[in-house]
């Protein structure tokens, strides 16, 4: 009992002290610094890493595959309070914007999240026509210019506006490997 409290007494006083001696600017935090220290080992570069699995909508940053909470995802994650801020902008900046879609196929598709409703069935990895049974993975790039990178990045966009699992590249648990 006596000792229970002691504890709970040091965890409190604990941090507050760490605090006073070592005062963190947390505006002056370099998310880059944090994340070479923090996060290099296991996901390389955060622009890469980024573009690969990340999405920036409407300012949220959400994962490929953790779509619902990644903020909270990301606070159980390795990633110190301090940061947090930090981490995040710096993911946001070359993370995924569905909004592409909008300016380059929304005049004939409409909105993605119809478009992909009516025409599209994400099953493992693979991503085919609904009703023309096309695989779209070939398909894309005889269609409107596309690149090997935008046919990547439509891949990706429609499985996860199906609210699949679905990885283009190397699934994430494979990439942890650096
Ligand atoms: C020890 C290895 C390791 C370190 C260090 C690490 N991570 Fe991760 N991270 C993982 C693994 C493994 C997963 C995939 C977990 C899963 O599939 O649920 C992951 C997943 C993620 C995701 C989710 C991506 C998605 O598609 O949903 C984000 C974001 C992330 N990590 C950010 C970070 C940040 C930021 C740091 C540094 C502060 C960091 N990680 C440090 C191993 C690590
Ligand atoms: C100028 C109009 C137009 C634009 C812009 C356009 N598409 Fe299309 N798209 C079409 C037409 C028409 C078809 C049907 C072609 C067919 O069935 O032969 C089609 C078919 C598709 C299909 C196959 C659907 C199926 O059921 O098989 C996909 C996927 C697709 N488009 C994605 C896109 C993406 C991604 C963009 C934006 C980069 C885009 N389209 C921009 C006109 C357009």
């Amino acid at each position: 009992m006596e000792n229970s409290k002691k504890y709970r007494y040091c965890r409190a006083i604990f941090p507050a002290l760490l605090f006073l001696l070592n005062p963190v600017k947390v505006s002056a935090v370099d998310g880059r610094v944090v994340w070479d220290n923090k996060c290099e080992e296991c996901h390389g570069d955060p622009i890469r890493f980024s573009e690969k699995y990340l999405w920036n909508i409407e300012g949220q940053l959400q994962g490929q595959h953790h779509i619902e909470d990644l903020d909270l995802y990301m606070r159980q994650h390795y990633i110190p309070d301090y940061a947090f801020g930090s981490i995040r902008n710096l993911l946001l900046k070359s993370a995924n914007s569905p909004a592409r879609f909008n300016i380059d196929c929304s005049q004939c598709h409409g909105t993605v999240a119809a478009f992909v409703k009516k025409s599209i069935w994400v099953r493992g990895n693979e991503v085919t026509g609904l009703e023309s049974g096309r695989d779209i993975r070939e398909f894309l790039p005889a269609h409107q210019n596309l690149q090997t990178r935008d046919v990547s990045f439509y891949l990706k966009l429609f499985a996860r506006t199906a609210g699949k699992p679905f990885y283009d590249e190397e699934p994430l648990p494979e990439a942890i490997t650096r």
